[in-house]
């Protein structure tokens, strides 16, 4: 019997292409960006699965491009970037990686607040260009973390970790969302608020949502102009929950204090201006990018692929339906 023919459509991580290579041939994208949208199509088209990636466009035009298509694993949590109703009308299983990357990226976020806060990357590269003469009282002097109030704004796996790490700085937590969650009510005292409330009262707002139509622009000029002039936000999820000239306009005019920034409106694409600004902090989506979250997220993406080539409902489907 044939081998079934897989398509990885970036050099991931090695646990994972082994795995993938005990029962699979396995063709891999080994150039240093993405496939275009062509050489996604061709490469993809005789395959019977895919290992994807967040900027890869898995629609209805990719799916009929691959005929034989038995299921997509896509290397990431979030999956904005398929067409899931798409792939489910036709049958086709996909799935992501939740749990693996939560800490990870949790961790990316207090990285970026801190960062921030005390104005870590700007002072580095005072330092670095020769210019630091010796101590000074009034140097880089930065907004401090304990005891302040923390928003986060979708409490879900990743939201949630990061909640949970602020419990060395004492902080006061309030959060939104659809639901109220007790694991950071019980362990935090953390308070389920209207996004509103969140805005005005949080000196740090830090972005957990997925990215999907309800949660496209929930920041914008409005809600900029409702935040503490001292406040400063952080995204590790999606670009474009921030619209992203309207965050510019916020922090050149002194609405808000600062941005510490992951993702992008228009990813790889970055707000020039933005660059130029001292009170940014600008890191290239590498938000679960710990050298033990990529591994277990390749061995994640490879095991649900094994699964889907053999019919089964793989461990982290996003479209169960497709197996009722
Ligand atoms: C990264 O952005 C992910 O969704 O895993
Ligand atoms: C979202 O998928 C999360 O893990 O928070």
């Amino acid at each position: 019997m044939s081998r079934p023919k897989v398509l990885i459509t970036r050099k991931i991580p090695t646990p994972g292409i082994e795995l993938l290579k005990t029962e699979c041939d396995v063709e891999i994208n080994t150039k240093e960006r993405a496939l275009t949208r062509s050489e996604l199509l061709s490469m993809a088209a005789d395959k019977d699965a895919v290992l994807c990636l967040l900027t890869d466009k898995i629609d209805a035009e990719f799916f009929d491009a691959v005929p034989n298509l038995k299921g997509v694993a896509n290397y990431a949590v979030g999956f904005d970037n398929m067409n899931v109703s798409e792939a489910s009308l036709r049958g086709i299983p996909m799935s992501n990686t939740p749990e693996v990357l939560t800490e990870a990226t949790a961790e990316m976020a207090w990285a970026l607040l801190f960062s921030v806060a005390r104005r870590i990357v700007e002072s580095d590269l005072f330092l670095r260009s020769g210019q630091w003469k010796g101590w000074g009282p009034l140097q880089y002097v930065g907004t401090g973390v304990s005891g302040k109030t923390l928003g986060i704004v979708g409490p879900g796996r990743i939201g949630t970790s990061m909640a949970l790490m602020s419990r060395g700085f004492n902080m006061k937590i309030l959060y939104s969302g659809n639901r109220k969650n007790n694991l950071l009510e019980k362990e935090l005292g953390a308070e389920l608020v209207s996004f509103s409330k969140l805005v005005k009262e949080s000196d740090f707002i830090s972005l957990h949502v997925p990215f999907w139509a309800e949660t496209k622009h929930m920041f914008s000029a409005s809600v900029f102009k409702e935040m503490k002039k001292s406040s400063i936000i952080i995204n590790t999820a999606r670009g474009a929950v921030i619209k992203e000239d309207d965050l510019l306009d916020a922090l050149v005019t002194g609405e808000i204090a600062g941005a510490g920034l992951d993702v992008y409106e228009f990813e790889p694409e970055v707000t020039e201006n933005l660059k130029i600004l001292n009170n940014v902090v600008l890191t290239p989506h590498t938000g679960s990018g710990t050298i033990k979250s990529r591994d277990d997220m390749s061995v994640m993406a490879a095991v649900n692929i094994l699964a889907m080539l053999k019919n089964e409902k793989p461990p982290q489907c996003i479209n169960p339906e497709v197996f009722e």
